[in-house]
């Protein structure tokens, strides 16, 4: 069989599976037999993954936790995420128990707006454009009446279109700039339905020479924000030296906005709890991904999400990022496991959940400079690592034990685990 194909997305899975094997397997069987290993025994439950994308050949397993004890706005929580990383869960759920103690976290929604941009291409008088946009928006407006009926009625729908004039970043180059409110929904469909919708009736009605080269949402949403806090006493921050241990926390933040390359390390570790928990609620990781990462650079210097400051004894932590998730649509009641952990958080909608993902990001971002500015990262890190370290090298019981008792006072690396195993084994 040919390594180039056609017609592949029409072949059976069984033959698909088979296309591989011949083309791309080092060992034919064992890869057949580790593809159906990850098929589900329920054939409904299949199917239904089977078709959220093309091409299916089997599942791509993901550990799916919960961080219990999370407290927010005084409600109890226990939180859903979905993520491979050893450290991530056990150290959102020691920081939950921590500020659980301590007030627990309060999160507060500043905006939810998105956009949506239908970008074309202009060369003629601008007072033209200007004109003939004023004598058709309110026309952009009723050609999506009813895209946007049932987000009418519940609150959303259209709240602006401008008309841009972006000629000074690239020659002839003007936008119809579109403010949605999408309520409990993500509002990608929805929002990129109608701006094809004003796209073409914008188009198809003028008589100058408009030219439309593409319609599609925003996922930078600085306007759809949500903070998330936590604050304490300076001496409950630590059992001993706790001034000491909370300036250098500060100090890690004003590294974090210093330098770049210590932002990106930083906020990566807001992003471990963030996408997690978007993850395990069937939300879009890309999108929030892309747009947290542009708001860190909105200042033209890539800086860190998170601040903190001490005033008066008071220790406060704080983090500020643009969330456009969903409780309704795309994957979110389609997806068991997504259901499931929104029936965990016990039915929040959109703006609880930006809150719940923004107090996890937090968490996360506590948890790293805790550590980091007091034992290091890597103890309590690598010794969650430990156990999948030894699980590439023997699965045997009292070999296992031997690997663990033997790390559980010592520094752990993988070439160290290896020699260690090496040794056990020759004597
Ligand atoms: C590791 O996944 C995340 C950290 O590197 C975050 C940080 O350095 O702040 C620990």
């Amino acid at each position: 069989m040919p390594k180039k194909v056609n017609g592949f997305s029409k072949f059976t899975k069984e033959e698909k599976i088979d296309w591989l094997a011949n083309n791309f397997f080092t060992d034919k069987n064992q890869g057949i037999n580790t593809l159906k290993t990850y098929w589900n025994s329920n054939k409904e439950l299949q199917k239904l993954h089977d078709e959220f994308i093309e091409n299916t050949v089997s599942n791509f397993y993901i550990p799916y936790a919960v961080a219990p004890n999370f407290v927010i706005n005084g409600k109890d929580y226990a939180i859903p995420m979905a993520i491979e990383e050893s450290s991530v869960v056990a150290a959102a759920a020691l920081v939950a128990k921590f500020w659980s103690t301590r007030g627990g976290f309060k999160t507060t929604v500043i905006s939810t707006t998105k956009i949506g941009q239908v970008h074309f291409m202009f060369s003629g008088d601008k007072t033209d454009l200007n004109n003939y946009f004023n004598s058709i928006k309110s026309e952009l407006f009723e050609v999506t009446n009813d895209i946007t009926k049932n987000m009418r009625k519940r609150g959303g729908g259209i709240l602006a279109i401008e008309l841009r004039n972006k000629t000074t970043d690239l020659e002839n180059y003007y936008q119809l700039h579109i403010t949605f409110e999408t309520k409990d929904s993500m509002g990608a469909n929805f929002i990129n339905t109608c701006l094809e919708a004003i796209a073409n009736h914008f188009k198809d009605t003028n008589k100058l020479d408009i030219q439309v080269v593409m319609s599609i949402l925003s996922n930078y949403v600085p306007d759809c924000l949500v903070r998330a806090e936590v604050r304490c006493k300076v001496e409950d921050l630590y059992k001993e030296n706790a001034p000491y241990y909370a300036q250098k926390f500060i100090q890690a933040l004003a590294i974090a906005n210093a330098e770049p390359h210590r932002a990106v390390t930083h906020n990566k570790g807001i992003m471990n709890g963030i996408d997690a928990v978007v993850l395990a609620t069937g939300n879009d990781f890309r999108a929030v991904e892309s747009g947290v990462h542009a708001y860190a650079a909105r200042s033209g210097k890539y800086k860190s999400l998170s601040g903190a400051k001490i005033e008066n004894g008071i220790f406060s932590f704080w983090l500020e990022i643009p969330l456009a998730l969903g409780t309704v649509g795309g994957l979110t009641k389609l997806h068991p496991l997504a259901k499931m952990s929104l029936d965990i958080l016990q039915n929040p909608s959109a703006k609880e959940l930006m809150g719940i993902v923004a107090v996890v990001g937090l968490a996360q971002n506590f948890a790293a400079l805790r550590a980091l500015t007091t034992t290091g990262i890597q103890s309590g890190h690598m010794k969650m690592h430990l156990g999948n370290i030894i699980k590439q090298l023997t699965t045997d019981e009292k070999e296992v034990a031997y690997l663990l008792d033997h790390f559980k006072n010592r520094p752990v690396s993988h070439s160290g685990v290896a020699e260690i195993f090496e040794n056990m084994k020759k004597s």
